[in-house]
């Protein structure tokens, strides 16, 4: 293992009607709180009602920004920063998915530094200090509420980039999952897909003796595995519901990559992808991350082939490891497919002329990813690929 130092001081509050805990979780001195959500669902399930109920019985001003569009505006975040400043914000709470949690993270942490957020998530600087902010989560896959990572989109350059930093910490995030139980089922299904992605990324690195993590990875994927099929048929189910977002928060939360680097580099192509056709985020990994799979398997065809048998039950016998590596990788896109996630870039009109473009934005920091390190050849054969 590398050596390692571990913190993550997101406080969770899981459970049926936790959104009690507001009232606790935000900070006594708090006055201003700036309210972020999206655009059209928690007011019509009724959750905005809720958390206003909480937060009109502490005495608080509320401020709101709402009309956080999935994969988060820069400009957004600009919008979020002026009204910080204007009103004294002290507290802001995110209500939604990965993307108002997102928008938050950025704002909170650009409200309080003098550079301009997005020269910052260029350049790569650690989002060091920030507004305290918490999340009251309505959709598992990203992982947002127990990390420190976001991911911004600057609509005018049709850029998508991640910022990372301990200011990115929620102070606390409230996890119901009662509040998950309105999702369009495909949400739900990129959501899933999301989660296992995260899984896989941290599941395949360069380093070894890791024999906990591999385990633990292997029983989120077998969870979420046994429970999803189940759940599209049961949306209401609260111990299914339950089950899919724990899973969600544990697989990007650092516990499963400690010691070890993941690659990532399916994520990072995704980026540029959504970034500039503003694709679902889960739609694009189900399309890519199968493909990235094939294109590094002869890295450690041993550890492709255990994934095989250990989680989609692949039988071994008289087939080389190779076989056995790659009908695990199929047994994964057929699982992706019957739930509804598609796997062609065709599916949202993605076609070979715009190769280029994705290759631009992905290769900005140059060659990337562990693993397999990517360049742009192979950027542009995984793109190929995925059409
Ligand atoms: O805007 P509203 O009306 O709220 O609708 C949203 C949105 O249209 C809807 N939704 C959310 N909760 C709902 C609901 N509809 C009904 N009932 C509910 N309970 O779902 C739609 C998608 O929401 P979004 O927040 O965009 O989805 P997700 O949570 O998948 O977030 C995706 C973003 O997170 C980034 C992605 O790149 C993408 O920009 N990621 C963030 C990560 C992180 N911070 O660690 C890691 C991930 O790998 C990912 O890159
Ligand atoms: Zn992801």
């Amino acid at each position: 293992l590398n050596n390692f130092v571990f913190q993550n001081p997101t406080k969770i509050y899981f459970g049926r009607d936790q959104l009690k805990c507001l009232k606790t979780g935000i900070p006594k001195y708090v006055n201003n709180i700036l309210l972020v959500y999206g655009k059209y669902s928690i007011k019509k399930n009724g959750l905005y009602d809720k958390v206003l109920e909480q937060l009109n019985s502490i005495e608080v001003e509320i401020h709101e920004l709402s009309g956080v569009e999935p994969n988060p505006r820069l400009s957004m975040v600009y919008e979020g920063i002026e009204i910080c400043r204007r009103n004294k914000i002290d507290f802001i709470l995110a209500v939604g998915g990965g993307s108002v949690i997102d928008c938050t993270k950025a704002i909170a942490a650009g409200s309080k530094q003098q550079d301009d957020v997005w020269e910052s998530i260029k350049k790569l600087k650690r989002a060091k200090d920030g507004l305290p902010f918490g999340t009251v989560l309505t959709l598992a896959g990203t992982g947002s509420e127990m990390n420190s990572n976001t991911v911004i989109t600057n609509w005018s350059t049709r850029e998508k980039y991640g910022w990372e930093g301990p200011a990115l910490f929620p102070v606390f995030s409230i996890l119901d999952p009662v509040h998950t139980y309105t999702l369009p089922p495909l949400q739900t299904v990129y959501g899933i897909v999301d989660i296992m992605t995260h899984v896989l990324e941290q599941y395949f690195h360069e380093e070894s003796n890791t024999p906990l993590q591999t385990r633990m990875c292997e029983s989120v994927l077998k969870t979420v595995i046994e429970t999803a099929p189940f759940l599209l048929k049961t949306p209401n189910s609260y111990e299914l519901r339950e089950t899919i977002m724990l899973c969600g928060t544990i697989a990007w939360n650092g516990t499963l990559q400690m010691g070890t680097c993941g690659s990532w580099v399916a994520h990072h192509i995704e980026h540029a992808v959504s970034g500039i056709y503003d694709i679902p985020h889960g739609g694009g990994l189900s399309i890519l991350f199968p493909n990235w799979m094939e294109y590094v398997l002869e890295v450690n065809v041993n550890k492709f082939k255990r994934l095989a048998v250990e989680v989609f039950n692949v039988d071994p016998n008289n087939k080389s490891d190779k076989e056995v590596g790659l009908i695990g990788i199929r047994e994964l896109r057929k699982f992706w497919n019957r739930l509804g996630a598609p796997n062609h870039l065709a599916h949202y009109n993605i076609d070979n002329s715009c190769i280029e473009g994705i290759v631009k934005k992905s290769m900005i920091y140059g060659p990337f990813g562990k693993f397999k390190r990517f360049y742009e050849e192979d950027v542009k054969e995984l793109l190929r690929m995925s059409l």
